[in-house]
């Protein structure tokens, strides 16, 4: 793999902020819902170089712990997986997952242990993309090419649509909304879909669609939008 392109799991920091700061409303949102404000123990599974752990950190009324599977200096604090948490039953009042819960092979095992180290009143945040109800216009094929390529890397594309249920059978009382963000298509699409394992002919697919992409850049004529689900879960 190209190093600049960063692992699949992880796109290179600037990727990661401005798709950060492209959530940042619906995220705020699910945050409010959740009462972050008043939450003095916040989790994060799989926080990556951080594009959202100085806004958690600020947003909490006490601390915000950071945690990935590769601890990165002055990012996460803690190396673990999201599916064998190292903390005690009931030490957090709120878990916090973002573009996380794709890339974890057993979905149901890190909810499971989410709900472990809540406490009761605790809230599970999750903000994840389900690349099955993407949409562009024109058809420039990007959809495919997503889920193939998130595939192949060993995530679940469609992972959003799973979440109500899995919480729900976790024993947390679900409240679910669709992020729907659609805005002029821009080449950071194409560059994240780069990151990915392609073949050959998906790598030319996926050069085309840059082009046309960056010869219309900011233009409505070419849009590219992933829906995102909103998840909060509260544990009795
Ligand atoms: C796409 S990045 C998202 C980072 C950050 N949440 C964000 O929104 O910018 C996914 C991160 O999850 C981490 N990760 C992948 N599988 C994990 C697991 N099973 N447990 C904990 N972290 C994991 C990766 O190391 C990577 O940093």
């Amino acid at each position: 793999m190209c190093p600049d392109r960063g692992l699949p799991n992880l796109p290179p920091a600037d990727l990661a902020a401005a798709l950060a700061a492209w959530l940042a409303g619906p995220r705020s949102r699910a945050l409010r819902r959740a009462r972050i404000g008043l939450r003095r123990r916040v989790l994060e599974v799989g926080c990556g170089h951080g594009a959202v752990t100085a806004e958690l950190r600020r947003r909490a009324a006490g601390e915000a712990v950071a945690l990935d599977l590769s601890a990165r200096p002055g990012v996460a604090q803690l190396a673990a997986r999201a599916e064998a948490l190292p903390f005690r039953n009931g030490c957090f009042d709120l878990v916090f997952f973002q573009n996380l819960l794709l890339w974890v092979p057993q979905l149901e095992a890190a909810i499971r242990e989410a709900v472990r180290v809540l406490q009761p009143g605790g809230d599970l945040v999750a903000v994840e993309p389900d690349y099955g109800g993407m949409m562009e216009q024109p058809d420039l094929g990007l959809q495919a090419l997503w889920c193939r390529g998130l595939h192949r890397a060993g995530a679940n594309p469609k992972v959003g649509r799973r979440l109500p249920a899995a919480c729900e059978a976790a024993g947390l009382r679900v409240w679910v909304e669709l992020a729907h963000l659609p805005r002029p298509a821009s080449a950071e699409v194409v560059s994240l879909l780069e990151g990915l394992p392609l073949t050959e002919s998906e790598r030319r697919q996926a050069a085309g669609a840059r082009q046309i992409v960056e010869n219309k850049a900011g233009d409505w004529g070419v849009f590219v939008h992933v829906p995102y689900f909103l998840v909060v879960a509260g544990k009795a």
